[in-house]
């Protein structure tokens, strides 16, 4: 089976995130994907409970247990992988640290009942992301007869304004915790999170506020304690244009014509042609303000420097099939 280069190729926790709504579930389904095929096996996680990953496969609510939920597409040279997925709760995620360090699930159980898991995530909110994240390392580290299960595990994560924090949980649990299990379980994935095997990935689209997000959490990641490596800038709902940018810039300024353009549509053999030309005008005037705009966005998200990746607009709205277009557009552009 042939290797092939890809930007990320030592990363093996993809961590997406981005502004709310501009398509990180889609994303990083589609990374999930992309990842699998060459007879790969990847986790899909979802840790905001909201059912989004089953919404953008297609697919029964997920339970909090690793389901196979898509075959990743042949290639000519490789078979496709195996999509797995996982809906990942801090109360689930709870019982089975119990079980797995202590051998406490029954007691875990009372806890719940007793309404334990509230407070405990009332008083350390820390406590309830590093479940999350713990859950994601967990994956990520497990083997299986020497083997990794996993080659790559996927995590639909917070949106931009809450990344920084969810990551970088070490420093909200030291305060509860400063040894014992808790504290070198939030130690062990702080190690898996800073090392260069975790990357974060930023979607967004082509407007102003999603791609300011972008770049303050960029920002934010290099800044913090050790560093979190920043990984692609997916573009996301990219809509092409017909027409090249110097001409778009011309007509953004106003260059139509309407007088111009009134008199060619009548040479044309139209009628009322001032009206249509009037609105022609305003038409393209609008898209070319747009593309010339979204050409600005894309200049600012080249300045951190990171590999940006360009997502095509599904123009009849998402499905599989579209899913797998963002899959094999990942994989042309080298993401993954
Ligand atoms: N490339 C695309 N083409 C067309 N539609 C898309 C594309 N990417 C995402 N969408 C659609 O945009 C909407 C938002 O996508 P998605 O749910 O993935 O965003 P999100 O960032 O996860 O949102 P939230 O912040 O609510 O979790 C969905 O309806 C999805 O189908
Ligand atoms: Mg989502």
């Amino acid at each position: 089976m042939g290797t092939r280069d890809t930007d990320w190729e030592g990363v093996r926790l993809h961590v997406v995130t981005g502004k709310g709504g501009t398509g990180k579930t889609t994303v990083a389904g589609a990374l999930a994907l992309a990842l699998a095929s060459g007879g790969k096996r990847v986790l899909l996680i979802e840790v905001e409970g909201r059912q989004g990953i089953a919404q953008v496969f297609d697919c029964p609510p997920l339970p909090y247990e690793e389901r196979k939920i898509a075959v990743a597409p042949d290639s000519d040279t490789r078979p496709g992988g195996d999509v797995y997925a996982l809906v990942a709760d801090p109360e689930s995620a709870l019982l089975e640290y119990l079980q797995m360090f202590y051998n406490l699930r029954h007691a875990g159980r009372a806890l719940t009942r007793f309404g334990v898991m509230d407070f405990a995530t009332t008083i350390a909110p820390g406590l309830r992301d590093v479940l999350l994240t713990g859950k994601a390392a967990e994956a990520v580290r497990r083997k299986k007869a020497g083997k990794r299960v996993y080659d790559a595990v996927v995590m639909d994560a917070p949106p931009t304004g809450r990344i920084g924090r969810f990551l970088n949980v070490s420093t909200e649990v030291s305060g509860l915790a400063r040894v014992g299990p808790i504290r070198n379980h939030a130690d062990t994935v702080q190690r898996v999170i800073h090392s260069p095997e975790t990357a974060v990935h930023f979607v967004t689209t082509l407007e102003e506020m999603p791609v300011q997000e972008v770049l303050d959490g960029v920002a934010e990641l290099h800044g913090l304690d050790g560093g979190i490596q920043v990984g692609g800038i997916m573009i996301n709902m990219v809509r092409s244009t017909e027409l090249p940018l110097s001409q778009l810039r011309l007509v953004a300024a106003g260059s139509v014509d309407e007088h111009e353009l009134a008199l060619g549509l009548k040479a044309a053999g139209l009628d009322d042609t001032m009206r249509l030309a009037i609105d022609l005008t305003a038409e393209l005037t609008e898209h070319a303000v747009t593309a010339v705009g979204q050409e600005e966005e894309r200049r600012r998200l080249a300045e951190p420097g990171q590999p940006c990746y360009e997502l095509p607009m599904i123009p009849d709205g998402m499905d599989l099939a579209g899913l797998y277009r963002l899959a094999a557009a990942l994989r042309e552009q080298g993401a993954a």
